[in-house]
This record gives structure tokens, C-alpha cells and sequence, in this order.
């Protein structure tokens, strides 16, 4: 019999986090207490679509569930306000009321922009996740965090709103390419540099060596551990940005061609370099943050330019008039928050780029 985690999240609203094996065929019944039967919109990219959506609407629908699935093309390009909109336009064409549910069956696209469209219809409507990818099971899908891109950069239009529940069925993982899952395990492993040395070890060549499920669920829990005492992001959870801000420029510089995994892998390792050269660490740990990424096929570094990475970044929502605050790691499982002048972001970026 395998093992199904439990993790609450104790935000305004709580909710459940459900981990383990065989979970989407189940999920109609597993959530009928939480969320009693309705109207549900699924929504799923075309990558998805295929592979699971068939059996979440036979799990919905045997559970007593009415069911309409809505398909938009894979692809971080297409989080914007036009699938929104489509989205939208959907749930009114599917007469949804205020007592109905919505379902991202998906990765970190379809989660945000899932939530987004739930928080607007009608003023806000629940939504559950079914995350199938491991960035998605290991980061987005838990916190409440929903946003599409915008012209100017990434997930630059959102709001806060949490699930009604998470379930994680991990079989959905062993569909997934290596470099989709190497993905998830950038944002693994940001998490153990920013509070848990052990969780950082566990991602060693993760695909082949880590209980994923054991993985997830610590991740899950730390992050709703930052949730609970600041749902809002007005500090501690601002740690959960760790690499971040160079990230958004590279996917924003990229035109989205680099994926969000990549990224944070090459962010998190330049703030953790800047965090050496600027007196910021306890314990010098930029070279084992590199290696471990390495270890899961991510990249540790950028052809853009310091000076492009900043001018991209201060389109950055995270900008806060003439000060920008970056997470700078002190050693491995402990991190800082540090306020910066805008006009600094630049050196900052050329400290952690210096080899
Ligand atoms: N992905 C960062 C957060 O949820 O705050």
C-alpha cells in the first residue's frame, strides 16, 4: 500500500494538500466531502489533455460531478490576457454560479491561470489544483499565488487566492520529460538552500535517487510553514523569490524560450555567488548550490548581459519605488532578505556572474 500525505495549509482560508500514488482516478470521491458535487470546469493545456483529462472528468462525473473541460495550447507564451479571457468567457458560456468549481489539471500555467480565471468569475468562484507536473506539485499549486504575464513581464497581473484543496497524484510524474521534471527540482532545491539542509541533500540526481513523494510533501510543508505566517507576501514569504528576480529577466529576455525551472536554477545560483562576494554568507555555499543543479541538468549561468538582466528586471513587481529586495543565501538552508537601491541591481547581478 503506498503512502498518502497529508499537509494542511493553515492560510484565511484553509486547505489540504493530498500527495501520493493513484489519486486523479480518485479524486470525485476523495473531494465530495470538501467540495460537494457541482458544476465543474476543468481546465488543461494540450499537453495535458491527452494524457489525463479523460480520467479526472470519469472521476468527477462518477462522483456525481456535471463536467465541461476547457483546452488551451501548452506553452508560458500563452499565459496571457487573451487564454484568460477565453477562459473566462468558458465558465459564462457553461452558466457556472458562485456554487460551482473550477479544476487546473496541469502544470504551473495552467494552475495560475486556472486560479486567476476562478478569482475573477462572478467575483470569485472555488478552484481546486490537480498539479501535474513537479515544479507545480513541489511550488505553485500550494499558496494561492495566480497570475497571467504581461507585456512588461512576467506574472504581472494576479491576485492571492487559495485553493479549496491540492491533490498531487505523483503517477503524473513519470510522464514527464527529463528536462520538465528538472524543472520542478530547481524549485526543490531553491527550497532546501532557503530552509532545510537535508531537503537540499534529497535532491541529489533526484530522478533517479529521491522518494519524490517524501520530497514533494517537505516542500509542501515548508511552504505552507512561510504561508501561514504571511499569506500576503508582506515579508518572510518575500525568502520564497530566492532567484527569482534574475529569473523573470532571463524567461522575460528569452521570449519565454527558457523555462521558468532553468531559470530559477542559473537565478538562485547568481544570488547565491553575489551572496559570497558581498560579505553576505556564513557559510560559502554557491559552488554546492551549482553543483547540485548541475547534478538534475539545469543550467548555472546566462549569455545576457548583467546590464540587460537588470534593465529587464526592474519591470520586476517586486521593485518597491527606488528599492528592490533580493533573497541572498547565508549558507545552505538559511537565506536573508536585503534591501537594495535600484540602481545597484546591476553590480549585484555582475557579483553573481563573475566566475
Ligand atoms: N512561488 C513563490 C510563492 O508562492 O510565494
Amino acid at each position: 500500500m503506498s503512502v498518502i500525505r497529508n499537509i494542511k495549509v493553515s492560510a484565511g482560508k484553509p486547505y489540504n494538500v493530498t500527495v501520493g500514488k493513484g489519486l486523479l482516478p480518485r479524486v470525485g470521491s476523495l473531494l465530495s466531502q470538501t467540495v460537494a458535487p457541482c458544476h465543474a470546469a476543468i481546465i488543461t493545456d494540450s499537453n495535458v489533455a491527452p494524457l489525463y483529462l479523460a480520467q479526472t472528468e470519469e472521476s468527477l462525473r462518477s462522483a456525481g460531478y456535471k463536467v465541461c473541460s476547457y483546452v488551451f495550447p501548452a506553452g508560458e507564451k500563452n499565459k496571457n490576457l487573451v487564454t484568460l479571457s477565453g477562459i473566462l468567457e468558458f465558465l459564462a458560456e457553461n452558466r457556472l454560479t458562485r456554487q460551482d468549481c473550477v479544476f487546473a489539471l496541469g502544470g504551473g500555467v495552467t494552475g495560475d491561470m486556472a486560479g486567476f480565471a476562478a478569482g475573477c468569475y462572478l467575483r470569485g468562484i472555488r478552484f481546486v489544483q490537480l498539479p501535474t507536473t513537479l515544479l507545480a506539485a513541489v511550488d505553485s499549486s500550494v499558496g494561492g499565488k495566480t497570475a497571467v504575464d504581461l507585456k512588461a513581464g512576467k506574472n504581472l497581473a494576479g491576485m492571492f487566492i487559495q485553493p479549496s484543496a491540492v491533490f498531487c497524484d505523483t503517477d503524473c510524474l513519470s510522464t514527464l520529460s527529463d528536462s520538465l521534471f528538472s524543472d520542478g527540482l530547481a524549485e526543490a532545491i531553491k527550497t532546501g538552500v532557503l530552509f532545510d539542509a537535508e531537503l537540499f541533500a534529497m535532491c541529489d540526481n533526484a530522478r533517479e535517487n529521491a522518494d519524490i513523494s517524501a520530497l514533494i510533501a517537505r516542500c509542501v510543508q515548508l511552504k505552507a510553514d512561510i504561508v501561514k505566517t504571511d499569506e500576503f507576501e508582506k515579508g518572510p514569504r518575500k525568502l520564497l523569490n530566492l532567484g527569482h528576480t534574475p529569473a523573470h529577466a532571463i524567461e522575460k529576455l528569452s521570449g519565454y524560450r527558457i523555462s521558468h525551472g532553468c531559470a530559477v536554477a542559473t537565478g538562485t545560483v547568481m544570488m547565491a555567488r553575489a551572496a559570497e562576494r558581498l560579505g553576505f554568507c556564513t557559510r560559502p555555499c554557491a559552488a554546492e548550490i551549482g553543483l547540485m543543479m548541475i547534478s538534475n541538468g539545469l543550467p548555472i549561468t546566462t549569455n545576457f548581459t548583467p546590464e540587460k538582466l537588470a534593465e529587464a528586471a526592474l519591470g520586476d513587481k517586486k521593485r518597491s519605488g527606488d528599492e528592490i529586495t533580493l533573497v541572498l543565501p547565508e549558507e545552505i538552508g538559511r537565506c536573508t532578505l536585503e534591501k537594495f537601491p535600484v540602481s545597484e541591481l546591476c553590480e549585484v547581478f555582475r557579483a553573481g556572474m563573475e566566475r
